[in-house]
């Protein structure tokens, strides 16, 4: 059955040759969906005829977020560790290792249940297409079990069995990556499509992480990778070297690192939550742009550095900290995303692609950084069925 969105106040489709700017924009516009497919966008005085009409009041219509980065698979919270950084305390990597007890001792169904529970908020936040990583488990048995549920509901899952070394492990970091080579990465391969590693101070060395992936991209994942997140030892350059999709942080880079992704196929994936809640400073994403780099936006979600499910608020932070303007904000938290995961059929809102979409409570994207910390989202529609409508 086809529908008709018409009378919306402003359309982006990220598709410059369908509208305005970088985003594609198409002011009084209309959209037809049909088989949870976009048939048609354009002016609406010209939209063809559709089985069902709906009226956008002037609204804004956005395609849907693409959350490339988040971890959603663990039990418990770390509050208090918050309640410490604001006092003062660093945050650390080993921190990873106090959610690891609590996702070990959790069942299947409360694992399951807490991650369901993340992606309606992330719904409810405009998300309509979200990657996860496992990495609290850290056994093979834990790694494979999160997998394993996260592959019920996405694509996108991500082995990141090399969080950090856990306790078992504390004065045998090379031991635990044997693990890893020897048992986990056979264990986790029928459920994830990705390998990451946290490549940084506090967790795993470059010549761990270059083992690490060249061994999960042989058994056929496809790398990505926690880059100068704490300290810059050179994993920007490693994710260039194997050609990895995305290089995930970029909290400390220098300008050989930025001359390197300008070069490569490798996104830089920022990740402002991660500063919000560590309270570090924020990278300068201007250096980015200006050298061509392609940039995407994602939430992290995770109970350590970054608890947040809203894209809405890592848009406002984009923009206020990080030296987005608002238009290469918005296409970072949708194409960006769609390109740090590889996928031509998300992020974008032409002819062919997935109906993946939002309606905003504002006649524009502007206000997305413009109202911050307001409940913007008025609908979410996910391959062309509602997912989510919230108040006029
Ligand atoms: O992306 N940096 C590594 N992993 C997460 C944090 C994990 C945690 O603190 O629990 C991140 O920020
Ligand atoms: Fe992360």
């Amino acid at each position: 059955m086809s529908v008709v969105i018409a009378n919306i106040g402003s359309l982006v489709t990220n598709d410059p040759s369908l509208g305005s700017g970088l985003l594609g924009e198409i002011n009084t516009a209309a959209i037809v969906l049909d088989e949870g497919r976009v048939a048609w966008v354009g002016d609406s005085s010209a939209a063809p005829a559709a089985d069902e009409q709906i009226d956008a009041g002037g609204h804004a219509v956005i395609p849907g977020f693409v959350d490339s980065h988040a971890h959603l698979l663990f039990a418990g919270d770390r509050a208090k560790e918050f309640d410490a950084r604001m006092r003062g305390e660093k945050y650390t990597a080993g921190g990873i290792n106090e959610t690891v007890a609590a996702t070990r001792a959790a069942s299947d169904h409360d694992l399951e249940t807490n991650m369901l529970s993340l992606v309606g908020e992330m719904t409810r936040s405009g998300i309509t297409t979200w990657e996860t990583k496992s990495g609290y488990g850290l056994t093979p048995e834990h790694e494979a079990r999160a997998l394993a549920i996260a592959s019920r509901h996405t694509s996108e899952t991500t082995f990141l069995g090399a969080h950090v070394v856990p306790k078992e492990y504390a004065d045998d970091s090379d031991g635990y990556v044997s693990l890893i080579l020897e048992k986990m990465l056979g264990a986790v391969s029928p459920s994830a499509k990705w390998i990451d590693v946290f490549c940084d101070r506090g967790a795993f060395d470059v010549d761990q992480a270059r083992a690490i992936l060249l061994a999960g991209i042989s058994q056929g994942m496809q790398p990505r990778l926690h880059a100068n997140q704490l300290a810059n030892i050179g994993a920007v350059q490693l994710a260039v070297e194997l050609g990895c999709a995305s290089a995930d942080h970029c909290t400390h880079l220098d300008s050989s690192d930025i001359d390197a992704l300008a070069g490569s196929a490798t996104v830089a994936t920022l990740l402002p939550g991660a500063e919000f809640s560590t309270r570090a400073a924020y990278p300068d994403a201007r250096r980015l742009f200006d050298a061509g780099v392609p940039v995407a936006l994602a939430t992290d979600c995770n109970p350590g550095s970054s608890f947040t499910t809203s894209m809405p608020f890592c848009i406002a932070l984009a923009i206020r900290e990080m030296n987005f303007t608002p238009e290469q904000a918005l296409w970072a938290a949708t194409m960006g995303g769609a390109q740090a995961l590889r996928r031509s059929d998300v992020g974008t809102l032409s002819p062919g692609s997935r109906a993946d979409l939002v309606v905003l409570n504002a006649p524009s994207y502007l206000h997305l950084g413009y109202r911050p910390g307001v409940d913007i989202i008025h609908s979410v529609m996910k391959a062309g069925s509602i997912s989510y409508k919230g108040i006029a």
